[in-house]
């Protein structure tokens, strides 16, 4: 593909993918504030963002065969716990910007886990076991196959966890 349209893609990607979350973070606050049609709204554009997403990132030859994709997913986790949250957090520390230090700790934590989890996969691919897999709400950590009773990275008990289907 020639390149401008390559990095059009890609940034409309990262746009349209943005777009998504914070239509349904805006969703969520609509329904909270008692505006059920406005949140039914975002919904629908945010879905609708995610059609256009998608769109682009198969144009753009990002989905590949699963073996692959989880080598990607290893490869964009590393980086992020590896690189991009520890240079991230060292500067929220410089700032003193306490709520990006929390956030970015988190999430730096929690994505060293997903690396492991998706080496695991990527290892064991067609011998994955069937098992239960939750989310931690709070902080975003995954466990498979057995939950802690609390979460180990915030410390939110277990029956708050989202089971994945
Ligand atoms: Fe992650
Ligand atoms: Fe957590």
């Amino acid at each position: 593909m020639k390149e401008k349209t390559l990095e059009n893609l890609k940034a409309a990607f990262a746009g349209e993918s943005q777009a998504n979350r914070k239509y349904l973070a805006f969703a969520k606050k609509a329904d909270v504030e008692g505006f059920k049609q406005a949140a039914k709204l975002f919904r629908a554009v945010a879905e609708a963002e995610t059609v256009h997403a998608l769109k682009h990132l198969a144009v753009m030859d990002g989905i590949k065969p699963t073996k692959e994709n989880l080598e990607a997913a290893i490869g964009g986790e590393t980086f992020e716990y590896q690189k991009m949250y520890p240079e991230m957090i060292k500067q929220a520390e410089i700032d003193g910007e306490k709520g990006a230090l929390m956030s970015f700790t988190n999430a730096n934590k929690v994505e060293e886990v997903h690396a492991g989890l998706f080496k695991n996969a990527f290892d064991n691919l067609s011998n994955l076991k069937d098992e239960d897999i939750w989310v931690c709400p709070v902080c975003g950590n995954t466990f498979v196959g057995r939950a802690a009773d609390k979460c180990p990275v915030c410390a939110t008990p277990k029956n708050k966890f989202m089971l994945i289907k």
